[in-house]
C-alpha cells in the first residue's frame, strides 16, 4: 500500500450532534502525525464536484460545542452511480487524497464500501447517526445527545399530559429501528414504547387502556417512526376511535432531535473515534469502521455494519416492560 500523506474527512447523510467533535479529532490526530488533512463538504456530493479545502488546527478550533457539521451533508443520490463515483475518484487523485474517513450511517458506509471495491482508496468510518442502527458499535454520535433531547421534551409533554389527564402519543425518529423510543422511553418512564423489533405491543396498549374503563389517567406512548403500526398520528386515530372516552394528543418531535449542543459523552466518542480513525489508516487499515463496544474502541469491516442486523437490547426491553 502507498503511504498516506493526504487524507479526506466527510460527513455525509443525516447530520448528528457530535460531528464537529469527530471533525476536530480526525483533524489534529492527522496533523500530529505529520498528514495535510483535507475536509470534503457536503459529504459525497463535495467529493463528486471537488469541493476540498485545507484543514488546520486552527479550522476545528471552537466547534467541539456545535451541532450540525462544519462540512455540511447530503444525501447523494449520484454516488450511488458508477458514473458518480468515477468522478469522486478523479477528484480525490487530483487533490492527491490517499484515504478517505467517513462520518454518517449505513448509507454513507454502503457508499463507501462500494467505492473502495472499485478503487484503490482506504476508507474508514466512523459512526455518525442520531439512529444507533449500525451494526458493530454500542454507540453511533449523536444517539445520545437525541436521546436528552427526547427525554426533555417528553419531560414538558408530560406536564401538560398531567393537568389535562390526557394520553400522549410521542413519535421519535430512528427511521427503521427502535433504539432511541427504547432507551428514551425509560429515561422518561414512558407507560408504552411502541417499536419495529417488537410485535403486539400495541395490542397490549389496547388491553392497558380497556382496562381503564372510563377511569382517565394521563400517559406518555413513545413511537418509533418505523413501527409496524403506523405513524403516531396514525396510532392516535386508531386509538381514539377504539377508545372515545378518553382524550388523546399527538406529538411528533422531528427534527429537532438531530440538532442541538453534544452533550459530553457524544464529544468524548467522538473524539476517540476521530484519533481512532486516523490511527486505523496509518495502520494500513481499509474498509473498516472504528467503534465502540463495551467502552472500548474496535475495528468492524465496514460491509459487515450495513449487513448485519444490530438488535435492541433484549435486556432494556425487559426492564421497560416491568417497569410500566
Ligand atoms: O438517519 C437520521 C434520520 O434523522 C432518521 O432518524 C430519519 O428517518 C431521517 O434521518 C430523516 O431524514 P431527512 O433529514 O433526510 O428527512
Amino acid at each position: 500500500m502507498e503511504e498516506i500523506k493526504r487524507i479526506g474527512v466527510l460527513t455525509s447523510g443525516g447530520d448528528a450532534p457530535g460531528m464537529n467533535a469527530a471533525i476536530r479529532a480526525v483533524t489534529r490526530a492527522g496533523i500530529r502525525n505529520n498528514l495535510e488533512v483535507f475536509g470534503i463538504r457536503r459529504g459525497y456530493q463535495g467529493m463528486i464536484d471537488g469541493d476540498i479545502f485545507k484543514l488546520k488546527s486552527n479550522s476545528v478550533s471552537g466547534i467541539i460545542q456545535q451541532g450540525g457539521t462544519i462540512l455540511q451533508t447530503a444525501r447523494c443520490k449520484d454516488f450511488y452511480t458508477e458514473e458518480g463515483r468515477k468522478k469522486a475518484y478523479k477528484q480525490l487523485k487530483e487533490h492527491q487524497i490517499d484515504a478517505v474517513i467517513v462520518i454518517g450511517g449505513d448509507g454513507s458506509f454502503t457508499g463507501a464500501t462500494i467505492m473502495s471495491k472499485e478503487y484503490d482508496i482506504p476508507f474508514v468510518g466512523i459512526p455518525g447517526t442520531i439512529d444507533n442502527d449500525l451494526y458493530g458499535t454500542d454507540y453511533t454520535i449523536g444517539y445520545d445527545t437525541a436521546l436528552n433531547t427526547v427525554v426533555s421534551a417528553v419531560d414538558k409533554i408530560r406536564d401538560t399530559a398531567s393537568s389535562h389527564n390526557r394520553i400522549f402519543f410521542v413519535e421519535v425518529m430512528g427511521k427503521e429501528a427502535g433504539f432511541v423510543a427504547l432507551r428514551s422511553g425509560i429515561a422518561s418512564g414512558a407507560e408504552g414504547i411502541l417499536i419495529p423489533e417488537v410485535k403486539g405491543q400495541f395490542d397490549k396498549l389496547r388491553q392497558l387502556l380497556a382496562e381503564r374503563g372510563n377511569k382517565n389517567k394521563s400517559s406518555i406512548i413513545l413511537v418509533a417512526e418505523g413501527d409496524d403500526e403506523g405513524r403516531a398520528i396514525d396510532i392516535a386515530a386508531m386509538t381514539q376511535k377504539e377508545f372515545p372516552q378518553f382524550d388523546i394528543r399527538t406529538t411528533i418531535l422531528g427534527h429537532v432531535q438531530r440538532g442541538g449542543s453534544p452533550s459530553a459523552f457524544d464529544r468524548v466518542t467522538a473524539s476517540r473515534l476521530g484519533v481512532a480513525a486516523v490511527e486505523a489508516l496509518l495502520d494500513d487499515q481499509k474498509s473498516i469502521m472504528v467503534g465502540l463496544a463495551n467502552n472500548e474502541v474496535v475495528h468492524v469491516p465496514l460491509n459487515k455494519t450495513v449487513k448485519l442486523h444490530k438488535d435492541v437490547n433484549r435486556e432494556l426491553l425487559e426492564l421497560a416492560d416491568f417497569l410500566i
